[in-house]
């Protein structure tokens, strides 16, 4: 059994103060009766919840996407340390909740955090290609025939790393700030392809998975659940280049 008003929030289009004041209007019901109040509790498989007479179909899974900050881990086990678990907010956090995909613990931007083990498969798995799109920055300029090897893909010791989009986006006082698409999700990917260039990174951020980029209204440490177009989005798969 689960509160109405949170069940109605967590599929990501209304807030929770907007589903109380649907409900103080007489807009929500439950199996044709007016819902009174946002902490009525329902069966979400066996009840039937409509908004202004139109039915509701309910995910039974929920989607959130986080601006991680630095400092925690992308993990649901603490080993004393912050995770980005620690950051769901009570209203949508439940059973078997997991970030889909590792950020570093320096590394800031969209980490997805779902119950949905097939559908994290679907985004993470080599076998669909669904890109991610980070910023880096490194101290110096990278020069053509580095960025030529990035674009034509390289090995670093006994690993190849496949052929990643790159354009420059800006100089800055810290440094050069390149976007970099990834069409595959290898440990310490980025850092690993930069190191090979001798080229520390100072800074890297997750802007977009898929289509979806990150909800530039989020601040670090901030979540919000994602709509069913938003979801679609996110699973967009992409041709290797
Ligand atoms: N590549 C990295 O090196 N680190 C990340 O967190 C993501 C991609």
């Amino acid at each position: 059994m689960e509160r109405i008003d949170k069940l109605i929030a967590s599929q990501g289009t209304l807030s929770r103060n907007d589903v109380k004041k649907l409900i103080r209007e007489g807009l929500v019901t439950c199996n044709g009766a007016a819902v009174s109040s946002g902490a009525q509790k329902i069966d979400p498989q066996n009840d039937s919840l409509a908004l202004g007479g139109k039915p509701l179909t309910l995910s039974s899974h929920i989607y959130l996407m986080l601006n991680k900050p630095k400092n925690v881990v992308s993990s649901t086990e603490t080993g004393g340390q912050a995770t980005v678990m620690d950051l769901v907010p009570e209203e949508f956090f439940r059973g078997g909740l997991f970030p889909a995909g590792r950020l570093d613990k320096d590394t800031t931007g969209f980490v997805l955090i779902t119950d949905d083990g097939a559908f994290a498969h679907s985004i993470l798995s080599p076998k669909r290609h669904v890109p991610k799109t980070y910023e880096v920055t490194v101290p110096e300029p990278l020069t053509q025939a580095e960025i030529q090897e990035i674009k034509e893909g390289l090995t670093v010791g006994a690993t190849r790393f496949r052929p990643a989009e790159l354009r420059f986006l800006h100089a800055g006082g810290e440094g050069q700030t390149y976007e970099i698409v990834l069409h595959e999700g290898k440990y310490h990917q980025i850092k690993r392809m930069f190191a090979r260039f001798k080229k520390e990174v100072i800074a890297l951020h997750r802007t977009k998975i898929g289509a979806l980029p990150l909800d530039a209204s989020l601040a670090p440490g901030e979540c919000r659940p994602l709509s069913q177009a938003e979801t679609a989005l996110l699973q967009q798969e992409q041709p290797l280049p």
